[in-house]
């Protein structure tokens, strides 16, 4: 019997590199029954609601998730794309990726960083001697999904009762002058079993893949509870991994280091926001939006994604220019997810063997203006990427 995967490309180029990475899962021997979901801004503008319920169900039965991109705005602009119909009914705009995250509770979020050797966009540095190197980046950023700073518990105009209770903090005297109208808070809350279970994932992750080191990403120092707590569990969950080293940084210094000397760094693990922030910055590194993917992990369920957006300034291009290889790259980790590890691998190879051969570059790896004029400067259309990586397989 075949798995069913559930196909939910979303808008704009989530349209685009979600069949590609189909095609490449196919061609890869990969036997599966893609069902399509409905996602996104065309759900919001029609029906009230970019997150259908049919999708969720989908979800809760089939459990594996393959999503392209959707398009967000801010509560004004969506309110006023919503059909006229609709209009004034209580509909409010949420973000149907972040609702999937919640709905599912997926608070393992995953994003591999790691270069190709040959790629035109990887980090290179100057070395002692004048030359310059270019280190092989391998890290594996563990962002925890659904709690932090992100959590959402947020006012401006806090109630009255939110700021009596955050007036028996001593610290909170310094604001005793302010009227609550001009106080804006948004909350960082980190529960004990979220962050043993980023943690824990982190450190199994490195011993299944070979890391020799997990890295704690937060900065205690200032953020003494919520980065405490992080800090604290990573010290007590490090003790069942014996072969496995625990690094502390604090994230300002993270990031910095990053451009430094990325290739020491293995598995890292954050809250949030700071998941968030070090994600994007190894990315950077790496190739950035074009190559950077990751699973959302839950209990149960499991979503499979690129990095990027919706992109709708090239969602409109015939042909395509966008690159694939974050989407097909986000198919290898659900193939790793789900025991096809050999399959992943494959791609994994084929993608390599493309961007180190050098012949077939999307534009981003040419460095070109995103247009359609880039096909005429020797871009490859997202399409001949796709076909490149067929071929090698
Ligand atoms: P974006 O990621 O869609 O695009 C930013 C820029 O990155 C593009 O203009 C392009 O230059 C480059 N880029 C993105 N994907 C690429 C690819 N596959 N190949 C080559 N270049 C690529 O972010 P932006 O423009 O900030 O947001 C556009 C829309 O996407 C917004 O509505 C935003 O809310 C939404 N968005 C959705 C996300 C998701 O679905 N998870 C994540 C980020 C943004
Ligand atoms: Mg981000």
């Amino acid at each position: 019997m075949s798995r069913k995967i559930v196909a939910m490309p979303g808008d704009g180029i989530g349209k685009i590199v979600l069949p590609e990475a189909i095609r490449v899962l196919e061609a890869a021997g990969f036997n599966a029954e893609y069902i399509h979901a409905d996602i996104g801004w065309e759900f919001w503008c029609k029906q009230g609601n970019a997150l259908p319920e049919r999708t969720v169900e989908l979800l809760e039965e089939h459990k594996i998730g393959l999503f392209g991109a959707i398009t967000s705005k801010p509560k004004d602009a969506a309110a006023e794309e919503l059909d006229p119909a609709l209009k004034d009914k209580g509909y409010v705009y949420f973000s149907p990726i972040v609702g999937l995250r919640q709905h599912f509770n997926l608070d393992i979020c995953i994003r591999p960083c790691q270069s190709f050797k040959g790629n035109p966009l990887n980090f290179i540095r100057r070395s002692a001697d004048g030359g310059y190197e270019e280190p092989l980046v391998n890290a594996v950023v563990f962002r925890q999904n659904t709690e932090g700073l992100y959590a959402g518990v947020e006012w401006t105009n806090p109630p009255k009762e939110v700021r009596a209770a955050l007036e028996t903090h001593p610290k909170m005297k310094k604001f005793a002058n302010i009227p609550s109208e001009d106080l804006a808070i948004s909350t960082r809350i980190v529960s004990r079993p979220a962050c043993r279970r980023i943690i824990r994932s982190a450190f199994e992750y490195a011993k299944k893949f070979g890391y020799k080191s997990v890295t704690v990403c937060e900065k205690p120092n200032v953020l003494r509870e919520t980065s405490g707590m992080m800090l604290n569990e990573a010290r007590n969950i490090s003790k069942d991994f014996p072969d496995i080293e625990l690094w502390e940084t604090n994230i300002d210094a993270q990031m910095m280091w990053l451009t430094k000397n990325p290739e020491t760094y293995g598995v890292i693990v954050s809250e949030n926001m700071f998941g968030d922030i070090v994600s994007d910055g190894f990315a950077g590194l790496v190739g950035g939006l074009g190559f950077a993917c990751s699973a959302n992990i839950g209990d149960e369920v499991a979503v499979f994604e690129p990095t990027h957006g919706s992109a709708p300034k090239y969602a409109e291009l015939n042909p395509s220019i966008v690159n694939p290889i974050a989407m097909i790259l986000s198919a290898c980790m659900m193939l790793d997810h789900i025991g096809e590890e050999e399959k992943a691998a494959k791609i994994r190879k084929a993608i390599a063997a493309v961007v180190e051969e050098g012949k077939v570059k999307t534009y981003d790896m040419m460095k070109l203006r995103g247009s359609a004029e880039a096909i005429k400067q020797g871009a490859a259309t997202t399409q001949q990427m796709t076909d490149a990586i067929i071929s090698n397989l």
